[in-house]
């Protein structure tokens, strides 16, 4: 790659991680003591972002469908899951001529005799297979169905790096869908175009995905087929999510079997595996909605969040902090009602209105409502558009229909 080529990519990675210190998005962990590699902490808008985003995808995949079952399972499991799921033996990256498992060690248990070894999940999958009985038990789901989790996951990664991209302790979201041996191309199918259409709801910048079908020797030990949707990061083409078809391996490690009551038959099911990664995603929606141009002869950086995922959907100022008339009509007849309608609302009143502006251009909030002294005569508020910058006079009592008509 050529140095410029090289020291452009390396600016925009700078950029998106300055902006998420100073806004209040992502920190480095543990960062007064010198930080600990390959974890991050979350600010407070960068807990709303991530959010949005599970709800997103918990809406779409979970409660608008009949066939899901969400579940949450402890990040602490038995010993012998990693054993029979075949991660003791192969989840391992090579590192200095041997195989070094990546997997988090931990002894759970305090009296001699009573420790045991176990190990941080690393991946939330093993979770839900094992709770495949239970579930079937519980809920009786007829093939096809899935179950779907959000949760931790852990790796020893051998070298953390670019920021969100390769850490130690992340978020994944994974479905684990239960079809019929003979239909599993056709589901394979299906959930590749899922996942697209989820990647376009939440703002990622599609011209920038690619699938890439991952060769015989590449892919993981359980997997039969696999696509990794990769991305175009500063720092090259890399796995943002990926999709697998796992057979039948976890089931039948874990001796688990379906019982279909309707065929009268009893079989194994095959798995497809739509699994994401929440810190890349966050990552592909900041670098797809990264934004720069001109305003007021100054370069202006700002986030064209996607409303549904954007971590505050609206900020409101008194136009002077100081007069007590704006301010009370702006908490109490703006702010308050906004804010019980769609929470994700905040009072800004720090500097000028410019500074105000700029900073809710980098938190991305698409709009800013500004209490005038017009308003105390005509009751309306200035309303100003995060990437046109425009402004317009709106009736304080449209406000709340004027943003959900754009949300
Ligand atoms: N259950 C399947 C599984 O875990 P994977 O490809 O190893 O498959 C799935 O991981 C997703 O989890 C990846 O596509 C990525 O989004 C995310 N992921 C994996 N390792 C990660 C790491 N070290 N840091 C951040 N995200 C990671």
């Amino acid at each position: 790659m050529k140095k410029e080529e090289e020291q452009k990519e390396n600016k925009e990675m700078e950029k998106i991680v300055s902006l998420c210190k100073r806004r209040g998005f992502v920190f480095s962990g543990s960062e007064i003591y010198g930080g600990l590699a390959g974890t991050y902490d979350w600010g407070h808008f960068g807990v709303a972002l991530k959010n949005n985003i599970q709800q997103s995808w918990w809406k779409k995949f979970v409660d608008n469908r009949r066939d899901m079952y969400g579940i949450d399972t402890a990040i602490l499991m038995n010993g012998k899951v990693w054993e029979a799921a075949g991660h003791l033996a192969n989840f391992a990256d090579p590192l200095d001529g041997k195989q070094f498992n990546t997997m988090l060690k931990t002894e759970v248990g305090a009296k001699k005799g009573e420790v045991s070894v176990s190990y941080l999940r690393p991946e939330t999958a093993q979770g839900m297979f094992v709770n495949f009985k239970n579930t079937v038990d519980a809920f009786h789901p007829k093939l096809p169905f899935g179950m779907a989790q959000i949760g931790k996951a852990f790796r020893n990664e051998i070298a953390p790096r670019d920021f969100l991209f390769r850490v130690r302790e992340f978020e994944q979201m994974e479905i684990e869908y239960f079809v019929r041996k003979e239909d599993w191309e056709k589901y394979f199918e299906y959930w590749r175009g899922e996942m697209l259409d989820w990647m376009e709801e939440i703002g990622i910048n599609m011209n920038k995905v690619h699938e890439v079908e991952i060769g015989d020797g590449e892919r993981a030990h359980y997997s039969q087929r696999t696509i990794d949707f990769e991305f175009e990061f500063p720092f090259g083409q890399k796995e943002l999510f990926g999709l697998a078809y796992r057979t039948d391996f976890d089931l039948k490690n874990h001796k688990l079997e379906y019982i279909d009551e309707d065929a009268g038959d009893k079989i194994t099911p095959h798995v497809i595996e739509p699994s994401l990664g929440i810190g890349r995603t966050v990552l592909a929606i900041l670098l797809s909605v990264y934004s720069e141009d001109e305003k007021g002869g100054e370069v202006r950086s700002f986030l064209k969040f996607k409303p549904n995922i954007a971590p505050v959907i609206c900020a409101v100022s008194p136009l002077l902090k100081n007069k007590p008339e704006l301010v009370e009509y702006a908490n109490t007849r703006v702010f308050a009602p906004l804010k019980a309608e769609f929470g994700r609302v905040i009072w800004d009143d720090n500097g000028n209105i410019g500074k105000r502006y700029r900073r809710q251009d980098e938190i991305g909030t698409p709009f800013c409502v500004v209490v005038d002294f017009d308003t105390l005569t005509d009751n309306t508020v200035t309303v100003r558009d995060r990437d046109t910058g425009e402004q317009e006079r709106i009736k304080v009592e449209n406000l709340k229909k004027y943003i959900k008509d754009k949300i």
